[in-house]
């Protein structure tokens, strides 16, 4: 191979390279841009009696992928996917306060963003009282609340799971 190949091959590989990142970067930008999807599909579902919500529990829902939260007797339900890049947050019962394990995001038990890459707290679903029983409607689903919302935000109650405050 002579000079002028070899740089021709170095060349194409670099434009490769960067037609990758550049894909990356767009697959990035429209997975935090892109509307809210429903990942429960988008049913209504009775998830309990009010009063199985104590104050400053999470209930998970399998059926939903959603936690049903109840902070300083506001009841909420969360969507479990992460706004960052879409992990399922899990709940730690330590901290009481939502961490993913992915990049670090910490949610408090309202679902109000603390820390971390995410772009904003956990998504919502409408919640409803319907004759003392808690309905929440997957369809409708509301962007987390902004970086500093701090409406409902709970202090930690111990240590966390993911090695931070
Ligand atoms: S997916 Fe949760 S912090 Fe990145």
């Amino acid at each position: 191979m002579d000079d002028k190949s070899r740089r021709d091959v170095l060349r194409g590989g670099w434009k490769l390279g960067g037609a990758l990142l550049i894909g990356a970067a767009a697959y990035t930008g429209y997975e935090a841009l892109r509307p809210l999807a429903t990942s429960a599909g988008g049913a209504k579902i009775t998830v309990g009696k009010t009063a199985s919500f104590e104050k400053d529990t999470s209930t998970y829902v399998p059926a939903g992928r959603m936690y049903v939260v109840n902070a300083n007797d506001y009841i909420f339900a969360l969507s479990q996917k992460c706004p960052h890049l879409g992990c399922h947050v899990p709940y730690c019962e330590s901290s009481g306060r939502f961490e993913c394990p992915c990049h670090g995001s910490i949610y408090d038990l309202s679902g109000e963003y603390i820390t971390g890459p995410a772009p904003r707290g956990m998504d919502r679903y409408k919640v409803t009282i319907e004759a003392d029983n808690v309905v929440v409607d997957t369809s409708v689903v509301e962007p987390g609340p902004a970086h500093g919302a701090k409406i409902f935000l709970t202090p930690p109650k111990g240590p966390g799971c993911i090695g931070k405050a």
